[in-house]
């Protein structure tokens, strides 16, 4: 831990408290000058924080965007090691991509506050200006590519259970775009390598889209702002990143079997009929669904006694 992220450390430990320079100073060992300049970067990084004659420091709120600075003290989980990432970049994948390649150990995470070249599934782009938070995760599973196919749907399941907890009610649709109404409001893009069939790495990035606002108006997305209010990019990444932590600990367990059910409830497609299309648009299957199974397979009820079981394509209701 730097200096900076001890003073910081500090700070939330003192809580309504309060802690005086000097004895933050002493405790690092450190001058109180180092801490006037340390708690001043703080504060250009977003951080709000009071300072009152005979109470020292006091840590008011924290940055509301999906910057390190603003996501880190929010997380709860321990499963979280590093937390990367800044004001804007490309694409949290690609730069977590990079540090996996490097070596970086699973728990990594990078965040940003926007992305100038957000990627979403099937070569899309994923709008991500600022507002909106944006996330991805280092994970090494010792698992198979066949077992890891399953993992995108898990993540799905912790990103509603999430929002949940945050007070927004959610829908997956199958694969993994988690709904409010009609409208995405949240995307999941696992990418990864493997040898020899292994998975030596996995980049999970998530895009959820937070609050309306310029340039951040999609006519189909959903913002989670549309239906609770005070919610925040650094809030939401961080409830987000503990349900994950849960979510992985179950999955590696049990395998997605465990979730399988869960993944059933949060589902809006259940019970519907379906069309499936491949990636050239070509009608692949189609039939009545009726759950998903321990593979993560869209299980179709054709109507005449037998049950597909879809690993991959595009999903849409069947119009009558
Ligand atoms: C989808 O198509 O639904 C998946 C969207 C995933 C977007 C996230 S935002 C964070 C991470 N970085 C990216 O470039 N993409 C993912």
């Amino acid at each position: 831990m730097s200096t900076r992220e001890r003073v910081l450390q500090a700070l939330i430990e003192a809580a309504e408290r309060g802690v005086s320079g000097q004895e933050i100073a002493e405790a690092l060992g450190v001058s109180r000058t180092a801490i006037a300049k340390h708690v001043a970067a703080l504060e250009a990084e977003g951080y709000v924080i009071e300072a009152a004659r005979g109470r020292g420091y006091r840590l008011v709120a924290g940055p509301i965007d999906a910057t390190p600075a603003g996501v880190r003290p929010l997380i709860n989980s321990r499963f979280w090691t590093s937390v990367l990432g800044g004001w804007e970049t490309g694409s949290t994948n690609d730069d977590a991509r990079r540090l996996a390649q490097e070596g970086a150990s699973e728990g990594t995470v990078v965040v940003a506050a926007s992305q100038s070249a957000g990627r979403g599934r099937l070569g899309r782009t994923w709008s991500s200006p600022e507002g909106g938070a944006y996330l991805s995760v280092i994970l090494r599973p010792a698992v198979s590519v066949l077992q890891a196919s399953s993992l995108p749907l898990a993540l799905g399941v912790a990103v509603a259970r999430a929002f949940a907890k945050l007070g927004v009610a959610s829908r997956l649709k199958w694969p993994n775009d988690v709904l409010l109404a009609e409208g995405k409001v949240a995307g999941v893009l696992v990418e990864m390598a493997a040898e020899a069939d292994l998975v030596d790495w996995l980049v999970a990035g998530i895009g959820m889209n937070v609050s309306r606002g310029a340039g951040n108006d999609e006519a189909r997305a959903a913002y989670l702002s549309d239906v609770a209010a005070g919610l925040t990019p650094a809030v939401v990444s961080a409830a987000v990143l503990d349900e994950v932590a849960a979510v992985y600990d179950e999955w590696k367990s049990g395998g997605f079997g465990v979730l399988a059910g869960e993944y059933g409830e949060w589902h809006s497609l259940s019970g519907q009929q379906v069309v499936v299309r491949d990636a050239m648009g070509r009608v692949s299957a189609s039939g009545r669904v009726v759950g998903v199974d321990a593979d993560g397979r869209l299980l179709l009820d054709d109507g005449a006694g037998a049950i597909q079981r879809v690993a991959a394509g595009e999903v849409t209701l069947r119009q009558p």
